[in-house]
């Protein structure tokens, strides 16, 4: 599993790419918006509160692309660089077989379809890059959109598994057909 070069994604509206400390006030916006956090239960030690967390937590995320902990990619329009969101995959297996999917996105670009189009990307990347077997997603029970997104694009939810570290959380995942 290598990340390097970053693997850079291309749809058709929109670019995929490494995020950089250059785009700290997006991910700033991003990780402590109500709107865009509501159903997102950060321990206290992950909250990104001001600009120094924030320049804290991309540094973190390069790290973790060098060791191959996780990927994050920060999601633009294909005419503008600016970042509007992020998906990543992160905790991983120790035999790198399963990983989880994580995805936000700004309000103003929600309900385009932009989510559903990034996904599918990932979860291909997710499936022939890197071999998965089965990617998860743990979200809050309450979160239609994410609901919706994730079985529109055939992940499972399964209802005998629990987040034992969140009780609002229920888990959908999706298989590798192919594998
Ligand atoms: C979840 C989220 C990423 C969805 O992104 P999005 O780009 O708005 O989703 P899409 O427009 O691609 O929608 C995909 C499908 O999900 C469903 N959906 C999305 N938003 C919906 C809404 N508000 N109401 C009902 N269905 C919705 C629809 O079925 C939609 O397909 P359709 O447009 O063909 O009907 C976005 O709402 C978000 O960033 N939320 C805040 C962060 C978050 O909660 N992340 C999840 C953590 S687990």
């Amino acid at each position: 599993m290598k990340f390097k070069p970053f693997p850079e994604i291309k749809t058709e509206r929109l670019f995929l790419r490494k995020i950089e400390t250059s785009d700290c006030d997006v991910i700033l916006f991003l990780r402590s918006d109500e709107t865009v956090t509501k159903f997102i239960e950060r321990p206290e030690n992950r909250k990104t509160k001001n600009i120094s967390d924030d320049i804290k937590f991309i540094k973190e995320l390069n790290e973790y692309l060098e060791t191959n902990k996780s990927i994050t990619w920060g999601i633009t329009l294909k005419n503008d660089a600016k970042i509007i969101g992020t998906i990543c995959l992160w905790n991983f297996s120790q035999n790198n077989k399963t990983a989880e999917v994580g995805y936000d996105l700004d309000p103003k670009f929600q309900r385009k379809g932009i989510m559903n189009e990034t996904l599918k990307m990932i979860i291909d990347f997710g499936f022939k890059e890197l071999k998965l077997d089965k990617i998860e997603a743990f979200t809050h029970n309450e979160n239609e959109n994410s609901k919706k997104l994730l079985e529109k694009n055939g992940f499972q939810f399964i209802e005998n598994r629990k987040d034992l570290d969140n009780k609002s959380n229920i888990i959908f995942e999706l298989k590798n057909a192919s594998s």
